[in-house]
C-alpha cells in the first residue's frame, strides 16, 4: 500500500518545520509549502528524504487573493512526477505571520493581508483541495491560543483565528460525508520566527508567558507537531470538529 500524503503550508520553517518532520517520522510523505525562503524548503525536503520518505517543495504566497488554482495546477504534476500519484490525504493549513498593532493602529491593509493568509487560505485551499483529496482523509487548522484569551495588540489576528476555528467545524460537517476529518489545533506562545521572534528574543515577555502556563514555560516547535501528526493518522479517526489547545495550559 502506497503512503499517506500531508500537504503541510509554511513548511519550510518554525511549526510547519516540525509538523513536516514528526509526519515523515510517522511514515507519510510530505508536501511543503514555503513563500521566501526556498533554501530552508530544500533542507526540509532533505531531511525527510533522509528518513526514507518522498517529499516535496512548492512555493505559495497566501498573503494575497486568486492564488489558489494557480497553486494547485503546479501541485498536480509534482505529486505524478515525486509521489506517483493524483491525489493526497491531508491538508495542514499553517502558514501564517503575524502583526502586532492595536486595534486603534491597525489598518485596513493589515486586516486585509492578515485575513488572506489566516481565514481565506484556510478556507479556499480546503474547498479547492477537495477533487485532489482522498475519502477518509483530513484537514488540520492551526489557530492561537489568542483566539480563546486575548492579548493588546493581537485583536486582528486573533478574531481571524476565532474565524479559522469556526470554519473548522463548518469543514468538519460539510466534508465528513467522505470521511475527510477536519480539526483545529491552538498552539499558546512557541519560540519560532513568529511575530519577530518576539517569544524567542523578548526575556520579560518569555518569563511573564512562562509564568502564566502550568507547566511553567513557553513552548518550543517540537511540542507541536506531533500532535499534528497524530490528527493525520487513523490514531485520531474519530477525533472530528475538535479544537486542541497546546499551550501547557496557558490561562487555565
Ligand atoms: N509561534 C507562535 O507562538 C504561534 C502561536 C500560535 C499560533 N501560531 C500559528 O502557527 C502558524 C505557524 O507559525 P510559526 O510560528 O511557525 O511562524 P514562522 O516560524 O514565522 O513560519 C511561518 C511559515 O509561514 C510561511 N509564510 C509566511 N508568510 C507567508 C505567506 N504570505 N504565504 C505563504 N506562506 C507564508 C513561511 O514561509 P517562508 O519561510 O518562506 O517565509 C514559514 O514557512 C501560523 O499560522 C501562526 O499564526 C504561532
Amino acid at each position: 500500500m502506497s503512503n499517506k500524503i500531508a500537504l503541510v503550508t509554511g513548511g519550510s520553517r518554525g511549526l510547519g518545520k516540525n509538523m513536516a518532520l514528526q509526519l515523515a517520522a510517522k511514515g507519510l510523505d510530505v508536501v511543503i509549502t514555503y513563500n521566501s525562503r526556498k533554501d530552508e524548503a530544500e533542507e526540509v525536503v532533505k531531511a525527510i528524504q533522509s528518513v526514507g520518505q518522498k517529499a516535496a517543495a512548492i512555493q505559495l504566497d497566501a498573503s494575497k487573493s486568486g492564488v489558489y488554482d494557480d497553486f494547485y495546477n503546479r501541485l498536480k504534476p509534482v505529486l505524478k512526477e515525486t509521489f506517483g500519484t493524483s491525489t493526497f490525504d491531508y491538508l495542514v493549513n499553517n502558514a501564517g505571520f503575524g502583526i502586532h498593532k492595536s486595534i486603534e493602529e491597525t489598518t485596513e491593509e493589515d486586516f486585509v493581508q492578515l485575513t488572506h493568509i489566516h481565514l481565506m487560505a484556510p478556507f479556499f485551499l480546503s474547498q479547492k483541495a477537495l477533487p485532489l483529496l482522498n475519502d477518509n482523509g483530513g484537514i488540520v487548522n492551526i489557530s492561537s491560543g489568542l483566539a480563546r484569551f486575548s492579548f493588546p495588540g493581537y485583536a486582528a489576528y486573533g478574531a481571524l483565528k476565532g474565524g479559522v476555528e469556526t470554519l473548522t467545524r463548518y469543514l468538519a460537517k460539510e466534508f465528513g460525508g467522505r470521511g475527510i476529518r477536519a480539526n483545529v489545533v491552538a498552539p499558546g506562545a512557541i519560540e519560532t520566527d513568529f511575530g519577530g521572534a518576539a517569544v524567542r528574543n523578548n526575556p520579560e515577555l518569555k518569563q511573564q508567558l512562562a509564568s502564566l502556563t502550568a507547566l511553567g514555560r513557553v513552548g518550543q516547535a517540537d511540542d507541536l507537531g506531533g500532535v499534528v501528526a497524530f490528527l493525520c493518522s487513523d490514531d485520531s479517526k474519530w477525533v472530528n470538529g475538535q479544537r486542541i489547545e497546546v499551550a501547557g495550559g496557558i490561562f487555565l
